[in-house]
């Protein structure tokens, strides 16, 4: 495994590897690697010939009062994790390396970027479309693999990758929980054990929605309503957002149809915990099996 911190040292490895047409899979991560990440680098190992991760903690998503200082930071552990994984090369960047003074250029995807999150955290989705954009023009990837944990950087990576014609495959795989259902997540290491146990509602919510809508509510306000019910019983939560909106637009929508995504940002204490669920009524009518979702490379249903 190559652990690579320079640019120019990248360019040349990348670029012999391009030459000898070795596929190439690629998992951006901000690092503090748990099996959510794992799951993509899984992935990426099976279905390409050599693996990139990168880790960067990027500072162009964090907000001015975000978490940026105190960002979880374990890079040793985290290259014992790629090493048994079997990583090729872990990109590890420094700051100045990615962004070297006098830096000017931004990638924004309109719209879809002020929505849900983006309401509440300005500027964030565009530091992640210019930080991705920059290590997709690196490490040139065949397939790019991201979590459905994000749904909306999901979305907003898919149409950069669209309108800016790049030459990648962009895979998304299924949220990852720990046994209690609590999706997994770095920021997780903030909650004490009590909290992880209050972190619980998110999760709690949306199987909620999902039986509703599964009984055959259609109404996205009834549903949310009944989401805030169950969250609000929980003294240690206070909710920033559920919203409940297509999967193209990110629009909220009148009526639950054939799909929804069903999204929600929770602060537990002082921690902002983010979870959502993809609905697909005839999956749940029909009762498909998520693995023939995720052949067709769409959501899972979690
Ligand atoms: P980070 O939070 O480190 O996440 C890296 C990738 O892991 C993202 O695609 C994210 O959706 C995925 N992931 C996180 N938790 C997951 C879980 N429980 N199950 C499945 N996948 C999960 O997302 C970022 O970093 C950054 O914004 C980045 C894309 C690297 C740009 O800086």
């Amino acid at each position: 495994m190559q652990i690579i911190r320079k640019i120019k040292d990248l360019r040349r490895v990348i670029g012999s590897l391009k030459s000898k047409r070795r596929s190439i899979g690629f998992v951006p991560t901000m690092g503090s690697l748990h099996e959510g990440h794992l799951s993509l680098i899984r992935a990426a190992r099976k279905e390409n010939q050599q693996v990139v991760v990168s880790i960067f903690v990027n500072p162009i998503q964090f907000g001015a009062k975000e978490d940026l200082k105190r960002y979880p930071r374990n890079f040793k552990k985290d290259l014992a994790s790629c090493k048994k994984e079997g990583v090729d090369i872990i990109f590890y960047p420094d700051i100045k390396e990615m962004y070297p003074q006098g830096y000017k250029t931004y990638v924004t995807v309109q719209g879809l970027s002020d929505l849900l999150c983006g309401k509440f955290r300005p500027g964030h989705f565009q530091g992640v479309t210019t930080v991705v954009a920059k290590l997709f023009n690196l490490i040139q990837p065949d397939t790019a693999y991201f979590g459905q944990k994000d749904a909306q950087q999901v979305l907003i990576i898919q149409k950069m990758v669209q309108d800016l014609n790049m030459p990648v495959l962009v895979r998304v795989l299924p949220t990852v929980r720990e046994l209690s259902g609590l999706a997994m997540s770095s920021r997780n290491i903030y909650l004490t054990v009590d909290k992880k146990r209050d972190a619980l509602v998110l999760r709690e919510a949306l199987i909620k929605a999902r039986e509703l809508i599964g009984l055959g509510e259609n109404d996205p306000k009834e549903v949310v309503r009944k989401m805030r019910q169950v969250i609000n019983k929980n003294k240690a939560a206070k909710i920033q957002y559920i919203s409940i909106v297509d999967l193209k637009e990110l629009k909220p929508i009148g009526r639950i149809k054939d799909h929804a995504l069903i999204a929600l940002a929770v602060y537990i204490g002082r921690v902002r915990l983010i979870d959502n669920a993809i609905i697909f009524r005839d999956v749940l009518k029909r009762n498909l099996k998520v693995s023939r979702l995720l052949r067709r490379d769409t959501f899972a249903l979690t």
